[in-house]
């Protein structure tokens, strides 16, 4: 206690303190906090130096980037780096990141932070000579307080160092660096605390919802009151219903205020109509707004229910979703927003509504952009605990950093209304063993200290009673990989509980490359499990017919008619969506990346995705397969994925090969026919009136090169794609499906090649390159825009091929 006296003295001294600040705060900002993009104007160096965490170190003839960065990205396919090829075949490595920046003089006052959405591996970050702390875990975003540390009106310099030296660590390719992006943020000395928000809809019904604010304000100075004031807006940005609480003295360094806010009328956020209100929370003293923190809000009501699933706002709906790793494919693991938002539209195209960010925190854009595109996301934690999977996993993390960490994600991610699902776990070696009684408890506590709102799962590979992990009592959804065979037995192994089909069907294909189903020994339906490849040994390809997948696996439609059969499976996870780096089952070198996807590495669709669009989109689809370029003679097995029609008929050069209807369960349709060159022309009916109708040629020989952006319109914001497909072409227009031409690039203005690509999981050809080979006919140059407006000329060219030139206005 200090004596009165003393403590008057203070009182007053505070009180002057406050009043001398206040002008400052009106001055600046009205909104009272500054988020600025920090991701311009670095330098790196690949390898270790020492000293260089100093101030005086001599960075100038260290390259010099933006980032997202991933140095592996660059580097050289090679067996023998340590990641392997189940980690993507490409180096890691130690590397280092400077930046000199300036702080002016008039931000004397504020408090200034670092946000980093994620570095891989082990980052260690200093400011100006001081050590700001060490995160091991690649996954995490974190942030640091730099305020002591700055020279106000100076130079100061951020210095990273990021270890990925140490392989393997991951189960599949990584990247390294700081790959996601950084953020500078200038606050107040009054300031929501990041991620200081917590919104949720604990009443939603059509009449009103209530949306609860809990706001948590962080006091860097002496107590203070203040007024917090939180409006919630409509999607057209009409305040719609505002709570203020007046003349809260903040007293602790961290003060929490709840807010309860009513809307009437709510328009509910689904997978259809993401609907988002925004939380606009001030925090004011007089007439001075010393903060402004907006959540975003989505308005919905979901359970799952043990007999009919997964039931949003009253409604049932089967998640149809899939697992995705985080990397971007030729762009690596340096994140995008215009490339995860292509791959959410790709799959959303596809009529899937969910994504797993398989097996860790996802980029905070990913999120984002799941919010506003309508898909419902199972948020992973870990791909092990206390026992790892490859040598230096996180278990050498885990006891350490496990509740740092989980606390980070969840305090994260736990406002966006695509998130439904926590997963605390993929595939833990610890499922049968009773550590699973302490561990997984342990995990659950965490989450539901911080959030109660959404369903606790893990996603088991044994999904039998004897799992320790269900057995503990800490999950709310018993989450199944595969075993698909056990699904419907579900209530006789967990009586009452819930499920969710974390990760299904590990089905393998490469996209474009054929064996007839019918002529296989190990014949339709069932999994080609050994060899996983074809007969013929034509390399490390798999044929695309979905007929063959991993052994714990299952063929793409085997789940998926278990899964629509039966309510109570609320719905699945697809183990992948797109084809990632590393893990090239059922091969190994010189494959480097996966087979699994529904969609290959480049974001071409492979032929099932058809067959997922026809069964879960709304739109007519008609899609037969293969091409019609065999041997003469040749017996083809012809497939057709179709909906909104009761019946397909196939012609060959005009003459009908019969018509089909599918049966009972089918998926698909198929014709056996000799081949013969010419058109093959399909057509789909409903009572007799033609839906669709698709013809595939023969295609003669490679004429001729096509381009097609995806959009002819970029931001010039440095950080906007356009991702182009080139085709190549037979004289009359027809893609050569075995062409595989080397393709030049030219390319000037406003822009450059980020990177190019095949979808070839078997290619060495360097993703930062001006040249690709097309692989089955395709291949894909994502272009970048610079931060100038006006065009970029894009130009192919290949030998013996008429080339072909675009144009993309930047803007
Ligand atoms: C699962 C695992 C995934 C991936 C997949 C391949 O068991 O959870 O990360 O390895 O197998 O089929």
């Amino acid at each position: 206690m200090f004596p009165v006296k003393t403590q008057a003295i203070k009182v007053t001294v505070a009180l002057l303190f406050v009043l001398m600040l206040l002008p400052f705060y009106a001055a600046k900002a009205q909104s009272g906090r500054q988020t600025l993009d920090f991701d311009k104007g670095w330098r790196f160096h690949l390898g270790d130096d020492k000293n260089v965490e100093s101030t005086s170190f001599n960075d100038k003839l260290w390259r010099q980037l933006d980032l997202p960065h991933d140095w592996s990205i660059e580097g050289t396919f090679s067996k023998d780096n340590p990641a392997k090829p189940e980690g993507g075949a490409l180096p890691g490595g130690l590397g280092w990141y400077r930046k000199t920046f300036t702080i002016p003089t008039t931000d004397k006052n504020k408090i200034i932070y670092i946000d980093f959405g994620g570095v891989y591996q082990k980052s260690d970050v200093w400011i100006n000579g001081h050590h700001l702390g060490f995160r091991p875990n690649g996954y995490i975003s974190f942030r640091y307080e730099l305020t002591p540390y700055l020279k106000f009106g100076g130079t100061n310099v951020i210095v990273v160092k990021v270890d990925n030296s140490v392989q393997p660590n991951s189960r599949w390719y990584s990247g390294s660096g700081i790959y996601r992006n950084v953020w500078l943020v200038k606050t107040n000395r009054i300031a929501v605390n990041n991620w200081g928000t917590y919104v949720s809809t604990p009443r939603v019904n059509a009449q009103s919802a209530d949306v609860l604010v809990s706001t948590k304000v962080r006091l860097k100075m002496p107590a203070s009151s203040v007024n917090i004031n939180t409006t919630i807006y409509n999607a057209q940005g009409k305040a719609i219903v505002s709570n203020i609480k007046s003349n809260i003295t903040l007293s602790d360094s961290i003060s929490t205020v709840n807010q309860t806010l009513t809307v009437k009328s709510p328009v509910l956020w689904s997978v259809d109509q993401p609907y988002l209100y925004k939380a606009v929370t001030k925090i004011t003293q007089g007439k001075t707004v010393l903060d402004t923190y907006t959540t975003n809000v989505g308005i919905r009501s979901f359970v799952f229910d043990a007999d009919k699933g997964f039931i949003l706002n009253g409604k049932p709906v089967k998640i149809l979703g899939a697992c995705d790793h985080h990397d971007l494919g030729s762009l690596g693991a340096a994140v995008n927003t215009r490339a995860l938002e292509r791959q959410l539209q790709i799959l959303k195209e596809m009529g899937c509504n969910g994504i797993r960010t398989s097996h860790n925190p996802p980029a905070p854009e990913l999120l984002d952009l799941c919010d506003k595109m309508g898909f419902i996301v199972m948020d992973e934690a870990f791909d092990c605990w206390e026992k790892g999977k490859v040598d230096y996993d996180y278990h050498l993390y885990f006891k350490q950093w496990h509740k740092r960490d989980l606390e980070d994600q969840i305090l994260r991610d736990r406002n966006h209304p695509s998130v439904f699902i926590w997963s605390i776990g993929n595939e833990i070696p610890q499922q049968a063993d009773t550590a699973a009684l302490r561990i997984a408890p342990e995990l659950a506590r965490i989450v539901h200290s911080l959030d109660q709102s959404r369903p606790i799962t893990t996603a088991n590979d044994q999904p039998t009673k004897f799992n320790q992990i269900v057995k503990s009592g800490a999950v709310d959804l018993v989450g199944y990989n595969y075993h698909h065979q056990l699904y419907e037995k579900f209530h006789d192994d967990f009586p009452g509980m819930k499920f969710i089909g974390t990760e299904t069907t590990s089905a393998l294909e490469t996209r474009g490359f054929y064996d007839m189903p019918s002529d296989s020994i190990r014949r339709w339906p069932i999994a080609w499990d050994k060899p996983f490849s074809n007969p013929d040994g034509n390399g490390n390809v798999v044929s695309a017919y979905d007929n063959v997948s991993a052994p714990w696996g299952s063929l793409h439609e085997e789940t998926w008619k278990l899964i629509k059969k039966h309510n109570y499976l609320s719905g699945m996870y697809i183990w992948t969506g797109f084809d990632y780096l590393g893990e090239p089952t059922p091969y190994s070198w010189p494959s480097r990346s996966s087979y699994f996807g529904i969609i290959d590495l480049a974001g071409f669709p492979k032929d099932v995705y058809y067959m997922y669009q026809s069964e879960w989109a709304d739109k007519p689809v008609l899609h037969i397969f293969p091409h019609w370029n065999w041997k003469p003679g040749k017996v083809v097995d012809i497939w057709a994925y179709y909906n909104h029609a009761d019946e397909v008929e196939l012609f060959l050069n005009g003459k009908s090969l019969s018509v089909k209807k599918k049966q009972g369960e089918d998926l698909h349709v198929m014709w056996r026919v000799p081949f013969e060159a010419g058109t093959l022309k399909a057509v789909s009916r409903l009572n007799g009136k033609v839906v669709l109708t698709r013809t595939i040629n023969t295609a003669g020989k490679a004429a001729k090169i096509e381009l097609i952006p995806d959009r002819n319109n970029i931001k010039a914001d440095g950080k906007d794609l356009s991702f182009v497909t080139i085709k190549i072409l037979d004289k009359d227009g027809n893609v050569v499906p075995d062409a595989e031409n080397r393709v030049n690039f030219k390319i000037n203005g406003q822009g450059f090649i980020a990177s190019v690509d095949n979808g070839d999981p078997v290619s060495h050809d360097p993703f930062k390159a001006s040249y690709r080979k097309a692989f089955h006919g395709l291949a894909l140059a994502i272009i970048q825009a610079k931060e100038k407006a006006g065009a970029v000329n894009l130009t192919a060219e290949s030998e013996g091929l008429q080339g072909a030139s675009v144009v993309i206005k930047v803007k």
